[in-house]
């Protein structure tokens, strides 16, 4: 981030958009549908655990018919988190130049994915933002909303990450910047998983970039979204941050600069 623009880029390489699902028979077939129309020339991976829906089998028939439709089939629910680091790891050894990360439920329009792909040109990585002017929601009850916007804003201040929708989960990353954010040490599970991604890779000093997104909340199938995992994110932003402002405050006893 603190290139000042200065940095310039090499042409973005063929795209693979990941889908975690977890029970998304009814939303599967659209979802793919709308992103090899929206953007022909990007590959598809279902990252499926083994939904007992029948999600997994939908996704491998789509697969058969289709080149550029792929499926990973993991043994059961184990959240966000780990569907995407497996789905990472699998489009980095099949070399993809840009890893997408997009919702089953058409949450992400799959229609606004170029406007992400033009502004990844000059970025290490994009984030789909609700919370900046020309984002929003649609759908959301206002409760969902509150914890939404209340969970990036705790995780902005306790972080110190100058980013807006910190928890969205329609990103569109460099390999080069999954390559560097040191993945094999994640450990969040759940949704925070997302906010974990960011904080790393403002770490790490890459250029990200938030570009608004219009977020439709499903018509089909029921959030995954649980206690358990706002209890997950809340403790571990907590950490996070109390571990970031415990470093910075002996580098200042010690007089060191802070270096990251
Ligand atoms: N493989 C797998 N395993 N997929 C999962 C799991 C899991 O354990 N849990 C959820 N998913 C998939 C869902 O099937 C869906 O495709 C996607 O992850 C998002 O789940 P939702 O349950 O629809 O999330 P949401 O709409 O409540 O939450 C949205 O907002 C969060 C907070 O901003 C999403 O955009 C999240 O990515 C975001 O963090
Ligand atoms: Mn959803």
């Amino acid at each position: 981030m603190s290139d000042g623009g200065q940095r310039s880029y090499g042409p973005l390489g063929t795209a693979l958009v990941i889908i975690p699902t977890y029970n998304e028979a009814e939303n599967i077939g659209l979802i793919v549908g709308r992103v090899r129309a929206a953007v022909p020339g990007a590959h598809v991976l279902v990252a499926d655990d083994n939904s007992p829906d029948g999600t997994g089998k939908l996704a491998d028939e789509l697969a058969a018919a289709d080149d550029q439709v792929h499926v990973l089939h993991r043994k059961g629910k184990e959240g966000l988190g780990a569907a995407y680091l497996a789905g990472f790891g699998w489009g980095l050894e099949n070399g993809y130049g840009v890893i997408i990360e997009m919702d089953a439920d058409g949450s992400h329009q799959p229609e606004e994915l170029p406007r992400l792909l033009t502004a990844l040109e000059g970025a290490d990585l994009v984030l789909g933002s609700r919370w900046v002017p020309g984002g929003r929601v649609v759908n959301w009850p206002k409760s969902r909303e509150f914890l939404s916007r209340g969970g990036s804003t705790y995780s902005r201040l306790m972080l110190g990450v100058p980013i807006r929708d910190v928890t969205g989960g329609y990103r569109a990353f460099r390999r080069e910047t999954l390559e560097g954010l040191g993945l094999a040490d994640v450990a969040s599970a759940g949704y925070c998983f997302q906010v974990d991604l960011a904080r790393r890779a403002v770490q790490k000093g890459f250029r990200v970039v938030e570009v608004p997104i219009t977020f439709v909340e499903r018509e089909f199938g029921d959030s995954k979204m649980s206690k358990d995992i706002v209890v997950e994110a809340l403790w571990r932003v907590t950490q996070w941050g109390l571990k970031e402002h415990a470093g910075k405050l002996s580098d200042k006893l010690a007089g060191k600069p802070r270096n990251k």
